[in-house]
């Protein structure tokens, strides 16, 4: 047949095999396979076995970006050496930065929520590149790691116009951020603003925003009064897997990874090896991952029969040994399988199904392959200003001792010493003697009275940074600068 979209198949490890020739089967039965031609990659195990370290081989990556769209099963991670999380990598190499979960109430898999009549539909939108999954960590100190979390403008712009384009075309009334800009104010403060801004141009969709902490009691307590969240990467990791928790655990949630050229979609549990091998591993996030990945390929039709029909089994009782009504016999994965295929037409008649649209939507545009690293921006044209430096020194010395070399190290500089925080809270000048301090400090320099921003470079603060490494142990360094006239740098607590 002319199929005339490619997608890149990894089976994965694990009950990966089992579950993904399960789902194929039943996509085949849907008449998938005249439109999708599903090219088998080499990724998981076998390459981390084989000493690659990225976990797939250079064939597998020229697939992916060839085809520019990944179905996957679980993958092992390997437990310590060199090898990366491969589900990580592939979403960072491929600029997969935003990671959408759909979490809805399913017949047949009882939930509390499920047994109080509250039905749920919730999609998380999770910011997938940035945040503290960068992985830049550094030991600064004998007793101070650091993980920078990293987020940018243009990053957190890419995920919510995703977000908020998705919302519209769900016809959803209210998008909310989630966020803890109460407690980070630039690097939060900023995914926010971003949120508000891409939020202008859908004026008929409500935008609200809730403190991640209130969101995760909320979701417990009302669930059903969220639509769509979004989240930056690590809130929105832990958040998602709250949500799936709460319409039957992961084995009942999706995940998409969708990027401009390229998108991975994949089951979100692991490769269960407890059961790996039986035949009686439960496919079902795997299938509606791949209903995700149909519905990105344009193949809406197939994917709203195949919904349907999953729901009008599960409906009936159908059922995995991992889940459901304990007094019906569980069956394996490939009967279950055959008990949704044996549905395809029907739907279900408890809950919602899926309307069937009469026409497929376009598939994806092939990956262009960029002619170098795109450099995507959102503030160009910023006037900046150097207007100091926080340095971070290692030492054991008491806060007094090291105010003391400081203002001593900064004499004749155009910088005086304005601040000395431990941890974060204020030591010096004021602060109190029962803030326990630890083998790490930051001081911070300003200008003097006299001196304005722009009345020079940041070569003065890099001579500054060397003085004090004539006498101190440094472990890292800050520029403070204005950004158009606006602090681009946080206060200490307690300032
Ligand atoms: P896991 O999700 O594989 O297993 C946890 C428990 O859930 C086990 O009792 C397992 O039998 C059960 N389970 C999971 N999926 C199931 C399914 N489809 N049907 C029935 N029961 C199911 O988590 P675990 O044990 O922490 O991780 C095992 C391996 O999977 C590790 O190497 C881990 O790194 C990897 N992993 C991969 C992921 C991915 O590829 N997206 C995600 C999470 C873990």
């Amino acid at each position: 047949m002319g199929s005339e979209i490619r997608v890149a198949l990894a089976k994965g490890d694990g009950i990966g095999p089992e579950i993904m020739d399960a789902t194929l089967e039943l996509f085949r039965h849907a008449g998938v396979h005249e439109r999708v031609q599903f090219v088998p990659v080499q990724m998981g195990r076998e390459v981390f076995d084989a000493g690659d370290s990225r976990g797939m081989t250079d064939g597998a990556i020229a697939e992916v970006e060839a085809s520019g769209v990944v179905f996957k099963g679980p993958m092992e991670t390997p437990k310590g050496g060199g090898g990366k999380s491969i589900n990580v990598t592939l979403r960072k190499l491929f600029s997969a930065y935003a990671n959408v979960r759909h979490f809805r109430t399913l017949p047949g898999v009882e939930t509390p929520y499920s047994r109080s009549g509250i039905e749920l539909n919730l999609t998380i939108v999770r910011e997938n590149i940035e945040d503290t999954y960068g992985g830049v960590e550094h030991r600064l100190t004998p007793d101070m790691i650091q993980c920078k979390r990293l987020i940018s403008a243009p990053g957190s712009d890419q995920v919510h116009r995703l977000a908020w384009r998705h919302a519209k075309a769900l016809g959803l009334s209210r998008v909310h951020c989630g966020h803890k800009a109460n407690i980070m104010k630039l690097t939060d403060g900023l995914f926010l603003e971003r949120f508000r801004q891409a939020a202008r141009e859908y004026p008929e969709i409500e935008a609200a925003d809730v403190i991640v902490d209130a969101l995760c009691m909320n979701l417990v307590v009302r669930p059903q009064q969220y639509q769509m969240i979004v989240l930056p990467n690590l809130q929105g990791d832990i958040v998602s897997d709250l949500a799936a928790g709460l319409v039957g655990g992961l084995g009942f949630a999706p995940s998409a990874n969708i990027g401009n050229q390229i998108s991975i979609f994949e089951a979100v549990h692991g490769t269960a090896p407890d059961i790996a091998g039986k035949g009686i591993a439960n496919p079902t996030s795997l299938i509606l991952s791949g209903l995700m990945m149909l519905r990105h390929a344009g193949l809406v039709r197939a994917a709203a029969a195949i919904e349907n029909a999953l729901l009008a089994a599960l409906e009936s009782g159908v059922r995995t040994g991992d889940f459901g009504d304990k007094s019906r016999p569980a069956l394996g994965t490939k009967e279950f399988v055959r008990a949704i295929a044996d549905r395809l037409g029907s739907g279900p008649k408890s809950v919602s199904g899926v309307a069937v649209p009469e026409k497929d939507g376009p598939a994806p545009p092939t990956p262009q392959r960029p002619s170098g690293h795109t450099v995507i921006r959102t503030y160009t044209n910023v006037v900046k200003h150097v207007v100091g430096c926080d340095i971070y020194l290692d030492t054991p010395l008491a806060p007094s001792s090291v105010a003391e070399e400081m203002q001593r190290i900064a004499q004749e500089t155009p910088f005086k010493l304005t601040l000395i925080s431990n941890r974060g809270t204020q030591v010096w000048p004021a602060g109190s003697m029962y803030t326990e301090c630890v083998d790490y400090y930051r001081v911070r320099f300003e200008l003097r009275e006299g001196f304005r921003p722009g009345d020079f470079g940041q070569s003065r603060c890099v001579a500054l940074l060397d003085r004090v490494a004539e006498k101190f142990d440094v472990c890292s360094y800050e520029l403070l600068r204005v950004f158009d006239g606006v602090k681009g740098y946080s206060l200490a607590q307690g300032q």
